[in-house]
């Protein structure tokens, strides 16, 4: 099963499968970077990793008019439903897994935080591990580096999405060590470019995972498309 993915700017990536539109971390309408708005996008599932506005900004909107599913930890899902009158939701917490039917879901932990944008506290933030058909992707969200990742690449990735943008997350080094554990055939990074604090040099960033690693970095502009 080949799956399309589209990076819509920051952290938001749309994936597209025969049967499936799957969209993560919905940041549009306020991104400086996003090639889209929030009024005009598909999804049928929403994953948001954490609490953070530029993660969940328009997570509410869509779902409530696309009628997509959430899929968020227990706190975020619950606030989605209370605050937001989002009905279609799915809960749940670090190290579990949901069957979205031919798309497995697993909540993987990340270190950061979480707190919500009304001050909500917005429980752990993770990241996911999708079995997606015959393939694995891991989508690290909002991290720095730990070496516990490692475990999440059993099985083997055939692609990692990674936060390069530094401050906030871990930067390039750090990115760097992540896919030598991590050992994806292919590694995308995200949560850079979309404002000066988080600007890196991305053709920089590749050319260090192609020295010092073994995975294919896929470099590409908001809205730009790849298959995995
Ligand atoms: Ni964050
Ligand atoms: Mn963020």
């Amino acid at each position: 099963m080949r799956t399309e993915l589209t990076w819509l700017g920051h952290a938001c990536w749309q994936l597209r499968t025969a049967e499936r539109t799957i969209l993560i971390d919905p940041f549009l309408d306020e991104s400086p970077t996003a090639p889209v708005r929030a009024a005009d996008i598909e999804a049928d599932v929403i994953l948001v990793t954490h609490g953070h506005f530029d993660h969940i900004a328009d997570a509410a909107p869509i779902a409530k008019r696309t009628g997509a599913t959430v899929i968020a930890n227990f706190e975020i899902a619950q606030w989605l439903t209370n605050v937001h009158g989002v009905t279609a939701t799915v809960g749940m917490n670090l190290g579990g897994s949901y069957d979205l039917g031919g798309v497995r879901v697993t909540m993987v932990p990340a270190w950061h935080s979480s707190q919500l944008p009304d001050g909500s506290y917005g429980g752990n933030p993770g990241g996911f591990v999708l079995q997606l058909g015959d393939k694995r992707l891991y989508f690290a969200g909002d991290t720095a580096l730990f070496s516990d990742m490692q475990l999440f690449a059993r099985g083997g990735l055939d692609l990692a999405v990674l936060p390069i943008g530094d401050l906030f997350t871990m930067g390039i080094e750090d990115s760097i060590q992540a896919i030598r554990w991590l050992a994806p055939k292919q590694v995308a990074p995200s949560h850079y470019g979309t404002w000066p604090p988080i600007a890196v040099d991305a053709g920089q960033w590749a050319a260090a995972v192609r020295r010092e690693t073994s995975a294919e970095p896929i470099v590409v502009e908001p809205g730009g498309k790849f298959l995995v």
